[in-house]
């Protein structure tokens, strides 16, 4: 399969492009869909569009939000999407992704009341809601770089994701793994606090929690069997629920229901067939999760955006060039979403990788939603560049080319260079590359 650059000057010539390729793109002209509310627990989002979580590497040294956080979450409120969730918050300071990856702590909790304050603010003034707001709790396992240099904790040896195997030392011992538990208790906690809505705890793009999903081949309580592999997760969520006090308060996650890599290296994997996608053990664990915790939503993802990110987020430029066309990226997003949702009816799904539809991407999240393939649209790099773009939806119909996300991969570049992250393209003088 060649590599292509997206070029659909109409909604239809992306249609036949996906019809050539045989695969599942539920485009629909209609956008209206995306403006009907949508109940999540005892709260309602007022659309079906959620902002994705996107750290933004520019928190201030102890974990605060700062003056670039601030500006990101405001430029996001103004869009008006019925429900953001919020970046990836560390848990514990050896858990951080960069030195400036956002972490919540009793002394810095002020700053995180104050700017969800002003974003809820913010919204009512300009849209006449307020977002619900989710905090993506996470332990950055394997891209732990607190100092600003790689310092991985990993859930086992994986040779797809090492080219030289990592020290022996590196693997986090099931102590530790206890430890990082109770961290989640604190986060929950201080969560509520700050005024969260729910939080997130955080399964996804192989960090620790999603890293152990698939340790089939660690030994001891958190390797090996399906049983063993959850363990570390529903114990996040035991050790969080134990501290929930607030009415209304919800836990969730954003989950890889495919990793992307072969057996035994990768969750939600056919374990005789390559990289052919098997959804059975996420829809148990989705499942009991909804029967233990209750979980009134779910946001679905895939992949590894180091290793496989077009798996991740299809895009048409970067650093490699994939070996498959960026819709069929597309496709393998759009179908694994539908079949969660389809599996777990009871439990709203929230759908990922949008953004590469361009201007079209509103359309691919209309039919989504109104087919009944996802209760909620998520956009992670648009939101970004065309923070605005639900406005243009709701007024116009559609989403204007000339302000859309052009996937060039330049946002994942300052966050993997420990810089400030937003749009190189469409908000370049904040973002200069
Ligand atoms: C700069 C950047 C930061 C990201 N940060 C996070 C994060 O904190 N948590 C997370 O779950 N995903 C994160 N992602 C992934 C996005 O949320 C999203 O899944 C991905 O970009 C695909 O969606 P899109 O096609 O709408 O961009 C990040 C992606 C980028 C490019």
């Amino acid at each position: 399969m060649t590599h292509t650059v997206f070029h659909y000057p109409t909604l239809a010539d992306a249609s036949k492009e996906a019809e050539k390729l045989g695969v599942f793109l539920p485009l629909r002209q209609d956008t209206a869909a995306l403006f009907a509310p949508l109940a999540i627990g005892n709260h309602a989002a007022s659309n079906r569009i959620a902002f994705q979580p996107m750290e933004g590497t520019d928190g201030t040294l102890d974990g605060a939000p700062g003056e670039w956080t601030r500006r990101r979450y405001l430029r996001f409120a103004q869009g008006g999407p019925g429900l953001i969730w919020f970046e990836a918050v560390a848990t514990v300071p050896e858990a951080q992704a960069s030195a400036h990856q956002l972490r919540i702590t009793e002394e810095n909790l002020d700053n995180y009341k104050k700017l969800l304050d002003e974003v809820r603010e913010t919204s009512l003034k300009e849209n006449s809601y307020a977002p619900l707001i989710v905090m993506q709790a996470t332990h950055s396992g394997r891209y732990s770089k607190p100092h600003g240099y790689p310092e991985p904790l990993i859930a086992y040896h994986c040779p797809p994701l090492e080219d030289m195997p990592l020290p022996d030392d590196r693997i986090v011992s099931d102590d530790d793994l206890q430890r990082y538990e109770e961290a989640y208790a604190r986060a929950a906690k201080l969560c509520q606090e700050a005024g969260f809505d729910g939080m997130d705890v955080k399964c996804c793009h192989r960090y620790l929690a999603c890293e152990l999903l698939s340790a089939y081949t660690r030994p001891g309580p958190y390797g090996g069997s399906y049983e063993n592999r959850t363990r570390f997760l529903k114990n996040c969520y035991r050790a969080a629920q134990s501290t929930v006090t607030r009415e209304g308060f919800f836990l969730t996650s954003r989950m890889n229901v495919y990793d992307g890599f072969p057996y035994p290296w990768g969750f939600g994997v056919n374990e005789k067939d390559g990289l052919k996608p098997d959804l059975t053990e996420p829809i148990r664990l989705i499942g009991e999760l909804k029967a233990e915790f209750n979980i009134p939503v779910l946001n679905v993802t895939m992949g590894n955006p180091y290793k496989n990110p077009h798996v991740n987020r299809p895009y048409d430029r970067g650093n490699y060039v994939p070996d498959e066309h960026p819709l069929e990226g597309e496709s393998r997003m759009m179908a694994g979403v539908s079949e969660i949702q389809h599996a777990l009816p009871d439990v709203p799904v929230i759908g990922s990788a949008f953004s590469y539809l361009r201007q079209w991407a509103g359309n691919l999240a209309a039919g989504m939603v109104a087919d009944g393939h996802c209760a909620m649209a998520g956009f992670g790099r648009m939101a970004f560049a065309y923070p605005d773009f639900i406005h243009d939806l709701k007024e116009k119909g559609m989403m204007d080319p000339k302000k859309v996300c052009v996937t060039c991969g330049g946002c994942a570049a300052l966050l993997r260079a420990g810089t400030p992250a937003g749009c190189v393209v469409r908000d370049r003088e904040a973002y200069k590359p």
